[in-house]
């Protein structure tokens, strides 16, 4: 990328999250400066075709006028006012409702956050308060699975499965436990079948209860598809098995739908694409599309039976239920809803991408294990499809091809040598084509530059 598309004066006072530091500083970063639909645009005018939707997260797309009008007028009429003593607001009851309604009837109770990971970290408080309201204190242990996401706080770092994050500054917190992600092409045994390795890696949560005793368990965890992860979508047979074993042993099931939630799957939420019905759901992302920071954390009428009884929850955030960003999300679902955008992305787009997703990346030769549902679509790059040999260095494969997208205006993301993309769902299949075309020609040079790397590693 040519020097003039860098900025290192915005560097200067920023430490970015994720990020080298020391090496942006070298560097330098792009500096973007507006976005109409599905794409962004830097400070030198270069358009970029967003295929990550942000963070997993403009579902509706960028530039979206009315949620500008909602938000002027909810913060001039009330931009703040808290929930905590005995008030509430119009806002956060229409939104309330609004969430209600779009999911099945057991669930009736919404606890209002302003991120993933504060929503994540209220459910661990809220399940263990949960235990002790119904008369099982002991039950504390949460269930996560390596190379889950579930947020950057203490306790969502903790119940996330990366191990680079735990080794920063001695994660996991007590009380929580992994179990192995459900990546069928990594760890299926040889010739397994799909059914049967999702119904073996749902049995290591049994084997984990096991080995601690359901009535220390609390909960068990996980993204209906691991994002962050690499956008591992588990067999069929696997979350109706985790499903079964929660309910043998008395565990509480939560979908962490961050990601999932809000049509990214081209159902209203993952768990129903995936096939489960969990007793909590943790959101954040969607319920916005990122417009302004908002989550949530919804609880099936069990749960908050128990809650209920449990008298006072210590727990809560000054800028939870926010005002402006409730009337920001419901205008958002509304947009969903009346632009029929998730039935689009089931009927149309997710369909069209899975077959054309496949179709431009199987017949790369570094390229394994290609998947996708709805707009959520990964591809792992190994060494040797037909040996499944792994690059060494784990993450370094990734890094060059995410940055040769990066290059040619195309933002696609590696998670280590998972290359995932996760467009806004108001793509349209010109757009995706758009998107493959560009990729495919990095896909090109990427496997130049491996060849050359390999010729040059071998011995002469
Ligand atoms: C599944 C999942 N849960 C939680 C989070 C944390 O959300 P936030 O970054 O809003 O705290 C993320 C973020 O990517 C996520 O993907």
């Amino acid at each position: 990328m040519s020097k003039k598309h860098h900025s290192h004066e915005a560097m200067r006072h920023h430490l970015h999250p994720f990020s080298d530091n020391a090496q942006l500083q070298k560097e330098g970063v792009r500096v973007i400066v507006k976005a109409k639909g599905v794409y962004i645009y830097d400070e030198n005018k270069q358009k970029i075709l967003d295929a990550m939707a942000g963070l997993w997260c403009v579902n509706i797309g960028y530039g979206r006028r009315k949620l500008a009008k909602v938000a002027k007028k909810q913060m001039e009429k009330l931009p703040f006012y808290n929930t905590f003593f005995k008030t509430t607001h119009p806002a956060v009851i229409k939104l309330s409702k609004k969430l209600i309604d779009i999911t099945p009837p057991q669930f009736n109770y919404v606890f209002y956050t302003n991120s993933g990971s504060e929503s994540v970290d209220t459910m661990m408080r809220m399940v263990r308060h949960y235990w002790t309201s119904v008369g099982q204190p002991d039950k504390k242990v949460i269930i996560g699975r390596w190379n889950g996401y579930h947020g950057s706080t203490i306790g969502a770092a903790s119940i996330g499965g990366m191990k680079s994050m735990h080794t920063q500054g001695g994660l996991p917190i007590s009380n929580i436990v992994h179990i192995e992600q459900p990546w069928y092409y990594g760890l299926a045994r040889a010739n397994e079948t799909e059914e049967a390795f999702g119904l073996r890696a749902a049995n290591w949560l049994e084997e984990k209860i096991l080995s601690i005793g359901a009535d220390k368990i609390a909960a068990f965890v996980g993204e209906p598809i691991q994002g962050a992860g690499g956008v591992i979508i588990p067999p069929e047979t696997y979350w109706p098995r985790i499903q079964e074993i929660c309910q043998k042993y008395d565990i509480l099931l939560v979908s962490d739908e961050v990601i999932c939630g809000y049509g990214r799957t081209g159902q209203w939420f993952g768990y129903q694409a995936l096939g489960f019905e969990p007793d909590i759901f943790t959101m954040a992302k969607g319920l916005s599309s990122g417009y302004l920071p908002i989550g949530a954390v919804l609880v099936n009428d069990k749960v908050a039976a128990g809650l209920l009884a449990g008298g006072e929850f210590n727990h809560g955030f000054t800028y939870g239920g926010h005002p402006v960003s409730a009337a920001v999300a419901r205008a958002n679902l509304s947009i969903l809803d009346k632009e029929h955008i998730i039935q689009r992305v089931h009927d149309q787009t997710g369909p069209y991408l899975q077959k054309r997703w496949a179709e431009t990346f199987k017949p790369f030769k570094y390229v394994a294990d290609v998947r996708s549902l709805g707009l959520m679509c990964g591809f792992t790059l190994v060494k040797n499809k037909h040996t499944k040999t792994l690059w060494p260095n784990w993450g370094e494969a990734g890094l060059i091809c995410r940055d040769l997208f990066f290059k040619h205006n195309l933002i696609m993301r590696a998670c280590g040598d998972h290359i995932v993309a996760a467009p806004p769902l108001i793509i349209t299949p010109d757009e995706i084509e758009q998107m493959l075309a560009i990729a495919r020609q990095c896909m090109i040079e990427f496997e130049t530059i491996m060849d050359q790397r390999q010729t040059s590693a071998s011995p002469a």
